[in-house]
């Protein structure tokens, strides 16, 4: 069952052209297939053609014209077989799919009337036969065909090239993609849609049509992601010269969809949370999310779609290098050393708790059961660090030389990792050889560092020793290069100071070359005792300790000239004091609340910051996950009590300071989404939670007010988590009803409704969960409302979901086992949770394992049974 990457061949045939039909009907959609082929020259005569195919009805086959005879092919569940065709020839299927049937959303399926497709990665097989791999790469011709009344607009990749009514009150449109592209980026789309239309000139002066496709009452929710979209041609245009290269661009909204978005050529495809923004209906957070999904797919256009994959094993190809383009896009429009610590905040909770349990994977996988599955944290994210450290070590300009290069040379090819590293180290001259065990070696390193000033010599001496831990089929690992960025902070001055290593210059905020197990840096000419700050700027995806003391740690926090690693010692020094609240916790002991942390909140308070939304970050206190991540074995409990605590000793303290802060960031300008205001909507909002956090009158009557306000979606949920969130229900119940009843014509805002209800730390929340899956607001057929709901609950409300009477894990189980029928791609992700068993006490680890082994016994899809069998072995 399992498919190996070693296992590659090349296809045996190829597809140089593709000719589609629709016919589309709910519960029959005719699809005819016309495809061009030829044998591979080191294929032999006999081979026979291998198509893939699953869920379809064949209805006609022919060979240049001539229908197949029983004998001349065979059907299986998972495709067709053709024997002995000729050298080059051309196929003709039909075949009968029914999208209203379609829960799993892939292929081609109904969303709110509406057709749409979802191919990547192995969707097309679902909608004809066909190879249906990333290596086939041929030009499509569709033509689709509907009820004009039901259906106005038919879409499909590339250039619109004829339309025309049709008898019977149908109408149809034929489109051409002249750009040889993979099954995996084909769509189509067919609905009642209205569309927001703008253009781009590139840098070459070709004029692009840009489209914005909705249902009708979102036209008003459209504008950020097109101002989104042309910030992104451009910067793209800029930073890594690439221009878009059809006449038009178009993307869609619909509600149900399994991911955020995807590239399909020319036609975009977006989930509608993922691209739908008004000031009213969306926070900050989800404009910079838009912003930076519609980046990303545009990017693709190049690192994708332009050069593919070669087969899935490379997935991190395109997504990492994609996210690594998305992130610093979104650097540079937005707050830089925000952009980092959110990333880094949210890759140091989730990727490494990836890698440290038994879904465990490298960046490039050697094999898999279900590649839905691999849509990972793993493959986007560290693959996108692992991109980072590449630019770093080669530098920009050979980053650009090399990115030039990988596109120049495999443009219209599907490609290996391989293919781009090796761009890289051409263009930069340098040697990446052992720089690729980062794709091939899954586990989050760690780093133990040593430092010791010598007085007498004036020199430093640091030493790293690295170790990545074993992970499921991967007992032994060696020694990786690893960048650590770093500098070392004078004592006296709190200035870095000049970095002299083996005579070489390094300036005062260098970088040094870790490659063995252990490694001592002797730096000469310091004349002052420093404390290092290390790996600035989280120049590598480590876990790096050091043992750094309280005073070190605020020493850092005020005087490091790294934003981001300024940030990390406040982290650092917070999670000291947790770690003594969480052992008092534990032992029954008295909690005392650390007065150095106290202090160094005090300063940052007063201090102010030119950056507010940097401020923010480093007001707010590492999440209960993230100091889970932390924790040899979590105590759930504990490490809730532990942050409690100190949030509200910290709030009764400085109460003064967050009241000042509150009152000076308040603003009445009307809402835009840019950077500065951003900044104060979140110092403000951070300074209102530890004022509600003693839950004081000024505090409710504060939260209270921001909610009636109803200036923007920013505070008003704020406002309202804050009051759903409180112990008093008096505050609580009105303010939901108020804001349910107001939008409940709007989906998108309703998913936000269910996740803040359930995130509710009150014992009440797992039966709020089973009480709002009765809504009517609720179905567990749409992407959305089951991780607004379900997932929100196993993932942010931890005291709950993790209830020592195992309820919590009951109830996800059951709807896991549930969604395993209806859609496995996103029953195998919300089953996550409960894989991490063994980072619990030993009567949750029973009850967890419990819940999965209930689960085994179910008749599986591949997508659940790859999670369970691993979570299990
Ligand atoms: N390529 C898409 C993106 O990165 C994701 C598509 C994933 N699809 C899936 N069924 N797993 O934006
Ligand atoms: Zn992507």
């Amino acid at each position: 069952k399992p498919i190996h990457r070693h296992d590659y061949r090349p296809p045996a045939y190829r597809v140089t052209d593709v000719e589609l039909t629709f016919e589309l009907d709910p519960a029959a959609t005719q699809v005819k297939a016309s495809l061009q082929l030829e044998r591979h020259p080191q294929s032999g005569d006999d081979a026979p053609l291998e198509l893939d195919g699953e869920q379809l009805t064949l209805k006609h086959i022919a060979i240049d014209g001539q229908s197949l005879a029983n004998d001349e092919y065979a059907l299986s569940d998972t495709g067709l077989t053709v024997y002995n065709p000729p050298r080059q020839f051309r196929l003709d299927t039909v075949v009968e799919i029914a999208p209203s049937e379609n829960t799993a959303l892939e292929g081609l399926y109904l969303s709110n009337g509406m057709y749409c497709t979802q191919c990547e990665a192995e969707g097309f097989r679902r909608i004809t036969y066909y190879p249906d791999r990333p290596d086939v790469m041929a030009t499509f011709a569709t033509t689709v065909i509907g009820d004009r009344a039901s259906l106005p607009v038919l879409l499909s990749n590339g250039n619109p090239l004829e339309r025309g009514e049709l008898p019977g009150g149908r109408h149809f449109v034929t489109w051409r993609d002249p750009f040889p592209k993979p099954s995996y980026l084909f769509a189509l789309v067919a609905g009642d849609l209205q569309k927001v239309e703008d253009r781009f000139v590139t840098m070459s002066g070709r004029e692009v049509t840009l489209q914005l496709w909705v249902e009708e009452e979102n036209l008003g929710k459209t504008e950020h992601a097109m101002a989104s979209l042309k910030r992104a041609m451009q910067w793209d245009e800029e930073t890594y010269g690439r221009e878009y290269d059809l006449d038009l661009f178009m993307i869609v909204a619909v509600n149900d969809f399994n991911m955020g978005a995807m590239e399909n050529k020319g036609l975009n495809i977006f989930n509608s949370a993922a691209v739908l923004t008004h000031p009213h209906t969306a926070t900050d957070a989800a404009f910079q999310r838009v912003e930076g999904i519609v980046a990303h797919e545009y990017f693709h256009n190049w690192s994708g779609n332009r050069v593919t994959c070669r087969d899935w094993f490379q997935l991190s190809l395109k997504e990492g290098f994609t996210v690594f383009r998305d992130q610093c896009f979104s650097a540079d429009v937005n707050s830089a050393p925000v952009k980092r610590i959110e990333d880094v905040a949210f890759f140091r909770t989730a990727q490494f708790a990836e890698d440290a349990g038994p879904t465990a994977h490298p960046v490039r996988p050697d094999h898999y059961i279900e590649i839905g599955n691999f849509y990972t944290l793993t493959i986007y994210e560290k693959g996108a660090e692992v991109v980072r450290m590449l630019s770093n070590l080669v530098g920009w300009e050979a980053f650009r030389r090399g990115s030039d290069l990988y596109f120049e040379r495999f443009d219209g090819q599907a490609v290996t990792i391989e293919d781009f590293v090796d761009c890289m180290a051409e263009a930069s001259g340098q040697d990446l050889s052992q720089f690729m065990l980062w794709y091939s070696q899954a586990g989050t390193p760690e780093i133990d560092a040593y430092g010791e000033y010598d007085y007498a010599n004036a020199e430093y001496h640091l030493t790293l020793r690295q170790r990545t831990p074993a992970t499921p089929g991967q007992p032994e690992k060696q020694p990786l290069h690893i960048p650590v960025r770093l500098g070392l902070v004078g004592t006296k001055t709190g200035r870095d100071l000049a970095l002299t290593l083996e005579g070489e210059s390094l300036g005062s905020d260098g970088v040094i070359h870790l490659r063995e197990a252990e490694q001592t840096f002797v730096f000469t000419d310091v004349p002052e005792a420093p404390v290092p700050s290390l790996l600035r700027g989280f120049s590598a995806p480590v876990q790096l300790r050091f043992p750094y003391g309280r005073e070190d740690l605020a020493f850092l926090l005020a005087n490091d000239s790294d934003g981001f690693n300024r940030w990390d010692a406040g982290q650092r020094l917070a999670m000291l004091a947790l770690d003594d609240l969480i052992a008092a916790h534990r032992n029954g002991v008295e909690k005392v609340m650390d007065t150095r942390v106290v202090e160094a909140f005090r300063a940052l308070l007063e201090r102010g910051s030119d950056d507010k939304a940097v401020l923010a970050e480093m007001l707010t206190l590492p999440s209960e996950a993230y100091i889970a991540e932390q924790q040899p074995l979590v105590d759930v409990e504990a490490i809730h009590a532990a942050r409690d605590f100190v949030k509200q000793s910290l709030a009764a303290t400085l109460r003064e300071d967050f009241l000042r802060v509150y009152e000076e960031n308040v603003s009445e300008a009307p809402y835009a989404p840019e950077p500065d205001q951003i900044a104060r909507r979140s110092l403000k909002n951070v300074a209102l939670s530890y004022l509600m956090a003693i839950e004081d009158e000024q505090g409710i009557d504060i939260a209270r007010r921001q909610f009636e306000a109803d200036h923007n979606m920013t505070d008003v949920r704020h406002a309202l988590t804050l009051l759903t969130h409180s112990s008093r229900d008096d505050l609580a119940a009105p303010a939901l009803r108020a804001f349910g009843e107001k939008w409940a014509h709007d989906t998108l805002v309703m998913d936000q409704w269910f996740a803040i209800q359930v995130t509710r730390p009150q014992p009440d929340a797992l039966d709020r969960v089973k009480h709002l899956m009765a809504h009517p607001a609720f179905s567990l057929k749409n992407p959305n409302k089951v991780r607004a709901l379900i997932g929100t609950f196993a993932n942010q409300n931890r005291i709950n979901f993790h209830r020592a009477d195992g309820e919590g894990y009951r109830l996800l189980a059951d709807v896991v086992i549930e969604l395993n029928r209806l859609n496995p791609e996103i029953a195998a992700r919300l089953v996550t949770p409960l894989t991490r068993w063994q980072r619990f006490d030993e009567s949750r680890q029973e009850l967890m394992k419990g819940e999965l082994e209930r689960i085994r016994a179910e008749k599986l899809s591949p997508n659940v049974y790859e999670v369970i069998e691993k979570a299990l072995a």
